[in-house]
């Protein structure tokens, strides 16, 4: 009897698909600006040298490889969650190390199933594995729109109208900064004002943080989740230390809930951990103790602070590059692409039809996201050149005239 001959066949994965996809073309001089890692202007893969140093010290001082808690490297959680909240009061949250953000993120699907939660509103677009994490624990997911594909920016009232409309008791998924696909973040302003939103309709906040350090600063980057912390409310932070240290393969991630009380933190995290320990059991403790490596050490964490400066910076001028680009090559006012200087992060989202994605893939060897994408971490400048040349090559770009 052939017991998985139902088993039917999965498509590639949208986004780590294209790596796969990419490694088989055989073309010369293919380019990948798809899947969100951060290259630098050799485009070869980056390792921070605070990383690789932390790793140094880490291999002559570790003593075993026994399993960790369940909770994950108690260290490691208290110095990422300084990271993340600051100076704040930290009793009331609970923290669980996970295997990545995406990790965490299921953890949070998982205990806010748990605790009754059964939608969640997700911005479209967002990243594409959002909505599967979700749904997989059972959650109904409805969309609300995110961004105007027309000015390139969030449409900010009819944002807030829509989640006026929410039904009282369900998650919201907010990204706490660089947005990922768009770029696009709320000001300082509009996240108050949605704050006092979610407050009003009784919301449930899911943070994605996938990015800190990444758009403005380490601390800018985390102003909102430590804006809702400071108000009392409760909500859940998923933190990806991918972007932020580089250690994508690591796989390190961390859950915070941050509850009512102490007391609920305590009960949250006894449940938080029922589910890892039936899904993994414990998490991996290398890439964790890296990172708590370079954090505990004064000389690591500032050479870290440094190179990840530096990666903001260079970032930036490949998005004043592709603006330029555009502009010269398109024919079309700089001013045109303004909203591309207002994105944070690692992508810029031109408004690149599908169908221009496809072209780029076929006649030119360039790769982007489906949604039109550009990982300008994944690029340097004669990436820029050659992927603007070939997109103006291809009609219909959807350009902005604001
Ligand atoms: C991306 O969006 O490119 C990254 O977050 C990688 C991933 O897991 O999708």
């Amino acid at each position: 009897m052939d017991f998985l001959k139902n088993v039917v066949q999965a498509p590639p994965d949208p986004i780590l698909g294209i790596n796969l996809a990419f490694a088989a073309d055989s073309r010369s001089d293919k380019l990948n600006a798809s899947v969100g890692t951060y290259r630098q202007n050799d485009l070869q893969p980056y390792i921070f040298p605070s990383v690789k140093e932390a790793e140094r010290v880490l291999f002559s001082q570790e003593k075993n490889k026994e399993y960790l808690p369940i909770a994950g490297e108690a260290d490691y959680l208290k110095a990422t969650q300084q990271l993340v909240f600051g100076q704040a009061d930290l009793s009331r949250i609970c923290g669980m190390q996970a295997v990545g953000g995406t990790g965490a993120l299921r953890l949070t699907a998982e205990i806010l199933s748990h605790a009754g939660l059964n939608t969640l509103y997700l911005g479209e677009p967002t990243w594409g594995n959002h909505q599967n994490i979700f749904t997989t624990v059972g959650f109904q997911i409805r969309s609300f729109p995110y961004f105007d594909f027309h000015t390139h920016r969030i449409n900010f009232a009819q944002l807030c109208e829509q989640i006026s409309k929410m039904q009282a008791g369900s998650a919201l998924l907010l990204q706490a900064s660089c947005h990922n696909p768009t770029g696009c973040d709320f000001s300082k302003d509009e996240w108050k004002e949605i704050l006092r939103l979610i407050q009003r309709h009784q919301l449930f906040v899911v943070f994605d943080l996938a990015y800190q350090g990444f758009g403005e600063g380490l601390e800018e980057d985390v102003w909102p989740i430590r804006l809702f912390v400071q108000e009392g409310v409760s909500c859940a932070v998923a933190v990806s230390h991918s972007k932020t240290f580089g250690v994508y393969a690591e796989r390190v991630g961390a859950l915070f809930m941050v509850c009512a009380s102490p007391t609920q933190a305590e009960i949250v995290l006894s449940r938080i951990k029922v589910i890892a320990r039936r899904a993994y059991s414990n998490p991996p403790c290398h890439g964790a103790r890296v990172i708590k490596t370079l954090l505990q050490t004064k000389e690591l964490k500032a050479l870290w602070e440094k190179e990840l400066q530096e990666v903001r910076q260079r970032i930036a001028s490949m998005r004043q590059l592709l603006v330029s680009e555009l502009s010269l090559h398109l024919k079309q006012d700089i001013s045109n692409f303004s909203y591309l200087l207002e994105q944070k992060g690692m992508f810029a989202f031109v408004g690149i039809s599908s169908y221009q994605v496809e072209t780029l893939k076929k006649k030119y060897g360039i790769y982007l996201t489906e949604d039109g994408r550009i990982n300008l971490g994944g690029v340097n400048a004669q990436a820029v050149q050659t992927l603007v040349r070939a997109l103006a090559q291809i009609p219909d770009i959807q350009h902005s005239t604001s």
